[in-house]
């Protein structure tokens, strides 16, 4: 049942002797039915070990690759990547594994995974993943990733009574406007859906939105020609039964200083008639809010200057932007480097250290703590008292 382009051929045997005997875990016989689970190859009954993924890199790719990478697949992405077996196997004529691409491709700045569409990974998500990568891809004891349909969920716990008077808070998740065109038509206005807080939420779930959050209607050129909001069900719509605005539109979900675009512009704005529990014609499932993904990225480090000897010190100095905190590190002729100033934010930008040997070389380095995040390591400077 499951599309799975040629391309992406399993691996040779080379990679039995790589991982088939590192493997933990038990074998891959509970994975889901219809998964490429079984250990064998399709073309040569090579055997891939077993097909479960680490509990934190299944997390991973739930949260930022499966709502596209699905099987089906959605949004036009390529491949499923739900097994350990799919990151092993090789990415078209490249050489490389799935996994090796897809770790390339979440480095990209042009054309990142996922695209630029959606929320970035954090650097969290980025480590989780890179950490697998590089070990080889291990076998986990998380099991597969389930084929659709997936499982659905209902966050706030709280359903709309279809037998309430009609509201704007009623029916969150159905299709509104087909609904309207026979049995509410004063009401069938041109936009109109439901936003939720995870791609397979059920039909009728009410989602209150996070604060500030706003459903966007764009025009071609990705101009914003309408904003709406959300109300306490997650239920959002226009006040016109005609458009009103440019068709075909696009759309963007906008919360938590992040957002989410459409890519392929629609000219239909019945918006949950695609964007169902499992998804239709296309779409990955619900519209759902973006999230700012853990710890923000990390500050820029400081730029040291030089080291000049003054006196009975050496007088370090530097720039730096946006720091809570200036951690200074030394070394001594060439030795490790050691913490041995926290200094008070980006304001502070010099620091006199007492002189030690005038036959030694002291180099120093720097890093930019903000919001609890330090940054990469800043140039090196040195000198001698
Ligand atoms: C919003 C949908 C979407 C999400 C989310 C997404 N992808 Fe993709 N992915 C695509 C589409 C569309 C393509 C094909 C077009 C392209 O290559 O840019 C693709 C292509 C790929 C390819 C093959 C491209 C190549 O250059 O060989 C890999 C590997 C990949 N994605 C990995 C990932 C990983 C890993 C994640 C999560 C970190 C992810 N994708 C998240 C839509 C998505
Ligand atoms: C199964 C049919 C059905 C579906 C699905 C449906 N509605 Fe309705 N809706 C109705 C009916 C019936 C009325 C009452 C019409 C009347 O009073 O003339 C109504 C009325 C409304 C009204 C006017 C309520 C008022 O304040 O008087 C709004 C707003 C509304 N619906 C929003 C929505 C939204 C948003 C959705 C989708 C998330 C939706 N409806 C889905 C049947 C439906
Ligand atoms: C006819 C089907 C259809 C309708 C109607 C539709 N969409 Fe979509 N939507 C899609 C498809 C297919 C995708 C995946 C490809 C893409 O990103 O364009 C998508 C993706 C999106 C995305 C990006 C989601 C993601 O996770 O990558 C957003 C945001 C979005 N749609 C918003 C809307 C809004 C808002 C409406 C109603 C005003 C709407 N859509 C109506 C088919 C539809």
């Amino acid at each position: 049942m499951r599309a799975r382009k040629t391309a992406f051929s399993l691996l040779p045997f080379l990679l039995v002797s790589a991982f088939g005997c590192t493997s933990e875990g038990p074998p891959s016989d509970d994975a889901p039915q219809g998964a490429s689970s079984t250990g064998q190859a399709p073309d040569g009954g090579v055997d891939l070990g077993p097909n479960e993924l680490p509990c934190d890199v299944r997390e991973v790719l739930e949260e930022i690759c499966v709502s596209c990478h699905a099987s089906p697949v959605a949004a036009g992405a390529p491949m499923p990547l739900l097994t350990r077996h799919d990151f092993l196997a090789l990415s078209g004529d490249s050489g490389k594994t799935v996994g090796e691409r897809s770790l390339e491709r979440m480095h990209l700045a042009v054309a990142p995974m996922p695209p630029l569409s959606e929320p970035p990974a954090s650097p969290k998500q980025m480590a989780v993943f890179e950490q697998w990568v590089a070990a080889g891809m291990p076998a986990g004891t998380c099991g597969a990733i389930p084929e659709k349909p997936a499982e659905t969920t209902c966050a706030s716990g709280k359903t709309w009574d279809t037998n309430a008077t009609p509201t704007a808070q009623m029916n969150p998740g159905l299709a509104c406007r087909a609904c309207h065109k026979t049995q509410a038509s004063d009401f069938n206005y041109f936009f109109m859906g439901t936003v939720f807080p995870a791609f397979h939420e059920k039909d009728l779930c009410m989602s209150p939105p996070p604060p500030g959050a706003k459903v966007e209607i764009l025009d071609a050129m990705g101009k914003v020609t309408m904003t709406l909001t959300p109300n306490a069900a997650g239920n959002f719509m226009s006040s016109a039964i005609v458009a009103g605005v440019p068709i075909p539109y696009s759309a963007r979900l906008v919360a938590n200083g992040v957002t989410r675009s459409m890519n392929a512009p629609q000219t239909d704005g019945d918006c949950n008639k695609c964007h169902t529990e499992q998804g239709t014609e296309g779409a990955p499932g619900r519209l759902v809010w973006p999230r700012a993904y853990d710890a923000p990225p990390p500050p820029l480090p400081p730029v040291l200057d030089q080291v000049i000897p003054m006196g009975d010190a050496l007088h370090v100095t530097w720039t730096a932007t946006g720091c809570d905190k200036i951690l200074l590190y030394r070394n001594e002729g060439g030795g490790a480097f050691s913490l041995v100033y926290t200094l008070g934010g980006s304001t502070v930008e010099q620091h006199d250290d007492g002189a030690y040997s005038s036959a030694t070389v002291y180099c120093y380095r720097a890093q930019c703590k903000a919001g609890g995040v330090s940054s990469v390591d800043s140039n090196e400077v040195c000198g001698s008292p």
